[in-house]
């Protein structure tokens, strides 16, 4: 009996150890009033932990990045010209085409921070990180490409080091465009080896 009695006071105490432990979730009514705060800035709660006027700086510069290339492969894509072009240039068009996905879902995620898209054709080339370049060859067009890729694929990935677990949406979101970069720059190369570069 003595025993029993002992356990259960020893269980009681750890039950209401744990009870009084930081919870891990915020408690309900406290998201409920935060919710209620703020309401206008929709998807930004106030446990949002990025600093969102730097995020949606850098999503329009990303932003940027994905219109100057779309201009470029498009340009490439009407330009290419040869006996091999016309594989080279059924790439250029699915790269323009997945590059203006991006800009899409750049937009809306920028709209979803409270901010703006910057689609202002002024100062485009400024704010992107790639260049247009138009390349007089085939091989110089896939050269300049994969360089583009390139500027991409690094500015993507400091972005999403820089998000860490501040703004999951925002860094998940980059990841996938990142993955998408990455497959470009292969294509990209594979090309310039069939061209014997
Ligand atoms: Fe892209
Ligand atoms: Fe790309």
């Amino acid at each position: 009996m003595a025993s029993g009695r002992l356990w259960r006071r020893t269980a009681l105490r750890t039950w209401r150890s744990k009870m009084t432990t930081k919870p891990f979730m915020t408690d309900i009514q406290e998201l409920r009033r935060r919710a209620r705060k703020h309401i206008e800035q929709g998807a930004v709660t106030p446990g949002y932990k990025a600093d969102r006027d730097t995020v949606v700086r850098l999503l329009n510069e990303a932003l940027a990045t994905e219109i100057v290339c779309v201009l470029r492969y498009k340009r490439h894509y009407f330009m290419a010209s040869g006996i091999n072009a016309q594989s080279v240039a059924a790439e250029f068009l699915q790269h323009a085409n997945e590059e203006q996905a991006h800009a899409d879902q750049i937009s809306q995620r920028i709209v979803q921070l409270g901010g703006a898209p910057n689609l202002s054709p002024e100062g485009l080339l400024t704010r992107s990180h790639a260049e247009y370049v138009e390349g007089d060859s085939l091989t110089d067009m896939i050269r300049e490409d994969l360089v583009a890729e390139r500027i991409a694929i690094d500015s993507y990935r400091e972005m999403v080091e820089y998000l860490g677990t501040n703004d999951s949406t925002t860094r998940r979101m980059l990841e996938g465009i990142l993955a998408v970069e990455e497959e470009h720059a292969d294509d990209l190369v594979s090309l310039l080896e069939q061209l014997g570069e």
